[in-house]
């Protein structure tokens, strides 16, 4: 079993546990807190996230600053997890999609979240080039040096703007570009 399917399976085995789901969400804040002041999300941006797991506290934090969130997730297990403990925890503005961000219309956002374990990279990039607002905020999460099964930042094919320093067992920045800054 890869990190991936292991985070996978951890998420769908925490989401009905109370105090495991809160810890692991308390976790990330911080980081998060600060991702979301790099892309300085308001009230009026429409943003997605790619990969949400079944476990959705990126989300469900950048819900407390925006309208609406669309999460889309490519495994149907941690869809249907992550829909019932946002109708468990009555969070009403996060729509979670059983999609693949690698073929996906980007359009509709202004915001776009890409996390560490949203693979394959240069695929899902792909589509947003081809797809969103050429000045839609992406955020990109880059792996430790230490995990290698994650993309590099260095193979990311886009001029990243700028990026907040971060302290997470996987990742330890988190940098921003602009749609148009991909090459597709
Ligand atoms: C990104 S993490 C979970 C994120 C975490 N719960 C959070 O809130 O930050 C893992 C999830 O990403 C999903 N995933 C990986 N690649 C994907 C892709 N290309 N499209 C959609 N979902 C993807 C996996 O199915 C898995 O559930």
């Amino acid at each position: 079993m890869g990190l991936s399917q292991f985070t996978q399976w951890c998420e769908c085995k925490i989401s009905s546990i109370a105090p495991a789901r809160a810890l692991y969400s308390f976790l990330y804040k911080k980081a998060v807190m600060e991702e979301i002041e790099l892309a300085e999300v308001s009230e009026s941006d429409n943003v997605l996230f790619i990969g949400g797991g079944a476990v959705p506290y990126t989300s469900i934090y950048i819900a407390e600053k925006c309208n609406k969130i669309t999460v889309i997730d490519c495994n149907k297990c941690c869809v249907s997890k992550a829909q019932s403990l946002l109708k468990k925890l009555k969070v009403g503005n996060i729509e979670v999609k059983n999609v693949d961000g690698q073929d996906y219309d980007f359009s509709p956002y202004n915001v776009i979240f890409v996390p560490l374990q949203a693979e394959p990279k240069k695929e899902i990039l792909k589509s947003i080039a081809l797809t969103a607002d050429r000045e839609a905020k992406i955020l990109i999460r880059a792996p430790k040096a230490s995990c290698k099964c994650y993309t590099p930042i260095e193979n990311i094919p886009a001029k990243l703007e700028k990026f907040k320093k971060l302290k997470q067992i996987t990742f330890d920045k988190t940098f921003l570009c602009r749609a148009k800054d991909i090459k597709a």
